[in-house]
This record gives structure tokens, C-alpha cells and sequence, in this order.
């Protein structure tokens, strides 16, 4: 392993394999456009591994590099693909159906995405009420679906030729549920809650499992509870994998934790954060099922109070109102639109509105999340980062962190401690924004 001034991180050499559990619109949409850009058809926009810079040193030095440059990621040269789903339909299939990506462009990368096939995935309606798919695995006790999950990531990483691999959640949203200490607790009592098929282990869980087992990282992409239990965090840190999650930070709550940062920065009251979104894609049909939106809910709801510390200022945001909906409507597809209407006040609590009106595209936000995720997840492996890692707080709605911590939402905290874990990691000089060197001669 080469020496460097910071962590000691292994190359990244030979293949790096982005196990996908769901091959759906974000799936799809991160495959496809991995391979448009590995032809050059298309650029990689929105990916802080492959577009991104790091400031290293002094302003006056101009050292800028790319963040690709600066720290040892795996190439998108030296990616393999594998993943899961209910449905049997292969990668370009799936792609169309998702009608996320126009025909013209996946035609032209049509050879690649016929190669990628889904093994069959472990599920239960029980746990997403809205779907109903045939390409299933069975098993005698969640224990033996498990073990099944492990011999597929056994098998794709000796059929590609695998070095290393990283797995990411991008199923569907499973139903809410809470910590059960009885199933959750411990490693212990994980194993055996699985073969007694106990209804606290929900599948995802079974994923992030197998992963931890073959000793790989696991980034959950949705709200479901998934890794973060205690079992699972012990277990990451007995096998040495990094996790991170949980739910994609895109759209709306992006906009949120873009917004209520600024808002707060200049000491601007909150009275209420109305935010409706109209969405047609699967994902808005499974979170029109009200046990899998509550788990959305309570992911969405979060961030305004921590970012604005009602407690710390309660003249400006106590007992604001924050209200979030989400609408299925079918014509919309993936193309969701957010409303948001906030309800500010100023210099002696005089009222101002501010209206947000956000035609996204969920998966083409949410795309190169995935990418950068599984990159730095490979990275932090290399460099011995187990368990938690926060400093991908920034790819998240719902960051998780030790117990005892207050997750940070503001986006733009989440970006400084991203880029001075890559620092760290380097061996280079933290940056503080201080600034008093450029002074000190006057
Ligand atoms: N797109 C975004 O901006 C965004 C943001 C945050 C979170 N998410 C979450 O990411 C996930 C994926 O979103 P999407 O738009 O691709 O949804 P999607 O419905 O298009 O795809 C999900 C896929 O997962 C499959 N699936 C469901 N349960 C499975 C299981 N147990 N094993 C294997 N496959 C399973 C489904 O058949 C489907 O093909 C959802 O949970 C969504 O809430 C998306």
C-alpha cells in the first residue's frame, strides 16, 4: 500500500463492482449515464467525483486540482454493474419503462444495458404494499434469504472479476419502523430474529446484511430504517465496511437545505414552510401507500429543525409550521414538481413570502448521488473508514451519525466537512476559512 501523509489508502486497482439493489429509475438512470459518459456521449454533470475541485492550501497558492486527481477513486472505466429487482426486465428495458432517459440515447447504449440483468431480489409485499413482482427468491427463514443474497455477491464478484465492491439501496421505500431492541439490538439477536422470520428484519435489512458479511459498504439511498440499527453498526464495524444513509438528498429538500441556511444566516423568522410535490413515476406510487410515505415524511421533516435550532433562537423559529406532501399523478413521470410556499418575517417581525416552484427531474438529481456515493464509500474502505460515515451527510435527508449527535443538514456545512475529510485523508492542512494569514504583514 503506498504511504501517503494522511490515511494509508490501498490503490484503487482492478475492478470496482456498484451492486444496485432496485433497477429502477435512479438505477438506470446511473447506468446508462456511467456508459453515455464512458462513450462521450454525455457529461457527468452534478458528480462532485467526476466534475468537482478542492481548494488545497493558501488562496494565493492556486492549487485547485480535481477531486479525482487529488484523492485515489476508482476510474468509471473500471465499474461493473450488477443489481437486483422483482421485476425480470434487464437494464435497457428498465430504462424505457422508467422513461427517465430519451429512446435516442439509450438506443445508442442499447448492447450495454441488455447485458445487465437483475438477480432475483428478496421481497415482501409486507414491506411495500404497492408492488407485486414474480422474480423473487424463496427461502425457508430470512437467515436463508440472506445467505442466498451472499452467494450472488459471491458470484458476480468472481464472474466480473470483481476487486472490490460496493452495494447501494435504491429500491423502493419500504414501510415505517421503529428500532425493536428485541430483533435490532444486537448482532445476536439479529441472526436469530431472522430465523425465526420476526416482522421487525424488512428486507433492505437482509441486503445490508449480506454486504456487511462479505465485509463491503452499504449506502442506503431511501428512508427505511435498513443499517441503522445497532446490529448493523456493529456489524460494519466488525467487518470493517463503511455505511452511510439514509434517503437521497434531491429536489425539494435539497432546495430546503439550500434555502433555510441563508435564511438563517441573516437572522430571518420562520412561520411556516408549506411544501406539496406532484410526482407520476413508481417511486410516487409507492409513496402514495401511507405506511411507505410516513417513512418519507418523517425523513423530509426533519431537516428544517435542525438546520434553524428553534431552541437556540425560539424569537425566530418556534413552533414554526412545516407541512409536506406528496401527490401520485401519473402524467407528471419522473419530472416531479415542488411547491414550496415560505412564509418569512423580517425587522420587527414585518411578514414576506417567498414561493419556489421546482420542475425536477428526480433521477437525473438523484444519478449522480449514487456515483459519488459508491466511489468515496470504495475510497473510505481502501483507507480503513469503517462504520458510519458522516461525512457523506451531504448526499443525504436523513445523515446518519453516532447516537448521541444531531445530524448536520446544511449543505453547505455537509460540503466543508466532505472536502476536509478528503484533506484529512491527504495529509493536507484543514481549511478553517480564517484567513488572518493574508494579514499579517499589514
Ligand atoms: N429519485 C430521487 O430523487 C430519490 C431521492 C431520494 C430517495 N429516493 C429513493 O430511491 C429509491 C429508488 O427510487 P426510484 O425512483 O428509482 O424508484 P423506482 O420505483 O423506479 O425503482 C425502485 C425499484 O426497486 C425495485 N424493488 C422494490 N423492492 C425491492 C427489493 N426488495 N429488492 C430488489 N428490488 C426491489 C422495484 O421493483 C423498482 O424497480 C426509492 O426508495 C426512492 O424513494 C429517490
Amino acid at each position: 500500500m503506498p504511504e501517503s501523509r494522511g490515511l494509508n489508502i490501498g490503490e484503487a486497482k482492478g475492478k470496482l463492482g456498484i451492486l444496485l439493489v432496485g433497477l429502477g429509475a435512479v438505477s438506470t438512470t446511473v447506468i446508462a449515464g456511467v456508459e453515455a459518459v464512458r462513450r462521450g456521449l454525455a457529461k457527468p454533470i452534478g458528480s462532485l467525483t467526476q466534475m468537482g475541485t478542492i481548494r488545497l492550501g493558501k488562496r494565493t497558492d492556486g492549487r485547485s486540482p480535481k477531486i479525482s486527481e487529488f484523492v485515489p477513486l476508482a476510474g468509471i472505466d473500471d465499474i461493473e454493474f450488477g443489481a437486483w429487482d422483482i421485476f425480470e426486465e434487464d437494464a435497457y428495458e428498465a430504462a424505457l419503462h422508467a422513461g427517465v432517459l430519451e429512446k435516442e440515447l439509450l438506443n445508442q447504449i442499447k448492447d450495454y444495458l441488455r447485458t445487465i440483468k437483475p438477480m432475483k431480489a428478496v421481497f415482501s409485499q409486507d414491506y411495500v404494499k404497492r408492488l407485486n413482482g414474480t422474480h423473487v427468491k424463496s427461502g425457508a427463514n430470512k437467515f436463508e434469504l440472506a445467505e442466498a443474497l451472499i452467494a450472488d455477491i459471491e458470484n458476480f464478484k468472481a464472474e466480473h472479476g470483481c476487486d472490490r465492491l460496493v452495494m447501494v439501496w435504491a429500491a423502493s421505500t419500504e414501510i415505517f419502523k421503529e428500532i425493536d431492541e428485541t430483533a435490532h439490538g444486537s448482532i445476536e439477536a439479529f441472526e436469530a430474529a431472522m430465523k425465526e422470520n420476526n416482522e421487525a428484519i424488512a428486507p433492505s435489512m437482509l441486503y445490508a446484511y449480506a454486504a456487511l458479511k462479505c465485509g463491503i459498504g452499504f449506502a442506503n439511498g431511501a428512508p427505511n430504517l435498513t443499517v441503522d440499527i445497532p446490529a448493523l453498526r456493529d456489524l460494519a464495524a466488525k467487518s470493517g465496511s463503511p455505511i452511510c444513509g439514509k434517503d437521497f438528498k434531491t429536489g425539494q429538500t435539497l432546495m430546503k437545505t439550500i434555502l433555510a441556511p441563508g435564511l438563517k444566516a441573516r437572522l430571518l423568522g420562520l412561520e411556516g414552510w408549506y411544501s406539496t410535490n406532484i410526482l407520476g413515476n413508481r417511486d410516487g406510487e409507492v409513496l402514495d401507500d401511507p405506511e411507505s410515505f410516513r417513512t418519507k415524511e418523517e425523513s423530509k421533516l426533519s431537516v428544517l429543525e435542525h438546520i434553524l435550532q428553534p431552541e437556540v433562537y425560539p424569537d425566530l423559529y418556534q413552533d414554526f409550521s412545516h407541512v409536506v406532501r406528496i401527490n401520485y399523478y401519473p402524467p407528471r413521470g419522473d419530472n416531479k414538481e415542488g411547491w414550496d410556499n415560505i412564509d418569512i418575517t423580517g425587522w420587527l417581525g414585518y411578514p414576506m413570502q417567498l414561493k419556489l416552484n421546482f420542475l425536477c427531474r428526480d433521477s437525473i438529481l438523484a444519478a449522480p448521488l449514487v456515483l459519488d456515493l459508491a466511489l468515496f464509500m470504495d475510497l473510505a474502505q481502501r483507507a480503513g473508514m469503517k462504520g458510519v460515515q458522516e461525512w457523506l451527510s451531504f448526499y443525504f435527508k436523513s445523515p446518519m451519525t453516532a447516537p448521541e449527535l444531531y445530524p448536520e443538514h446544511d449543505l453547505f456545512i455537509q460540503l466543508v466537512k466532505l472536502k476536509n475529510t478528503l484533506r484529512h485523508m491527504m495529509g493536507e492542512e484543514l481549511i478553517t476559512h480564517l484567513g488572518r494569514e493574508y494579514y499579517d504583514n499589514e
